[in-house]
């Protein structure tokens, strides 16, 4: 039987943490949505169109480093938009989803778009700010050399197109629990979250 958990939110929100927590917790597979757009942005820094490396995407490109840089969490926010790509890469996250033993996906448009009928959705927050601190310290811890001035104007920019797209913008669905890790510790939140699904098993 599958169960699938939608976790959506912003940048830096906790929600790719709470998602493996709550993968961990009840045996589930996850999947980071984000990592599909950033390895066709990725690829497109390379010179390759969107929609073509989107089509060519596989599972194995996943696996990399290297998409965790902000130039390629910019691209991966630019390629997002563009409908073609996402469509491209719709049935894949619903292959996961279906799987046999629980699953989890985090992302933007997981309990909208990809997964309507998913059996717990989370909508995370947490202020800008909050969310430019913990992403600056884990840049920094990982040797980028970023400022935190720099790092909130990209969660902004990044914010505003991903909400503001025509196609699958992030949004919370109407049935989506919230979280907002700015006033809750992360340990306090994937405690409220996998309290949510065990109460839906
Ligand atoms: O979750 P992330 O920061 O790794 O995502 C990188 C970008 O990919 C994000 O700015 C918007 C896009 N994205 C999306 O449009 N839909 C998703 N389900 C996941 C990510």
């Amino acid at each position: 039987m599958s169960f699938t958990v939608a976790i959506d939110g912003p940048a830096a929100s906790g929600k790719g943490t709470i998602a493996r927590a709550v993968a961990a917790r009840f045996g589930f597979a996850h999947l980071d949505t984000g990592l599909l757009y950033r390895a066709v942005g990725a690829r497109t820094l390379l010179g390759e169109e969107p929609e073509v490396a989107a089509r060519a995407l596989r599972a194995e490109d996943l696996d990399n480093e290297d998409l965790r840089t902000p130039e390629v969490a910019q691209a991966a926010s630019r390629v997002a938009a563009i409908p073609e790509v996402r469509a491209a890469l719709v049935d894949f996250q619903r292959s996961f989803a279906m799987r046999a033993g629980g699953a989890v996906l985090d992302g933007r448009d997981i309990g909208t778009v990809i997964c309507p009928e998913a059996d717990v959705k989370l909508f995370v927050t947490a202020s800008a700010e909050v969310r430019a601190r913990r992403r600056h310290a884990e840049l920094v811890g990982k040797g980028h050399d970023v400022t935190p001035g720099q790092v909130l104007a990209d969660i902004r920019e990044r914010d505003a197109r991903d909400a503001g797209r025509a196609d699958a913008p992030m949004v919370a669905a109407e049935d989506a629990m919230h979280l907002d890790t700015s006033t809750l510790d992360i340990d306090a939140a994937v405690e409220a979250a996998c309290a949510e699904v065990a109460r839906h098993r």
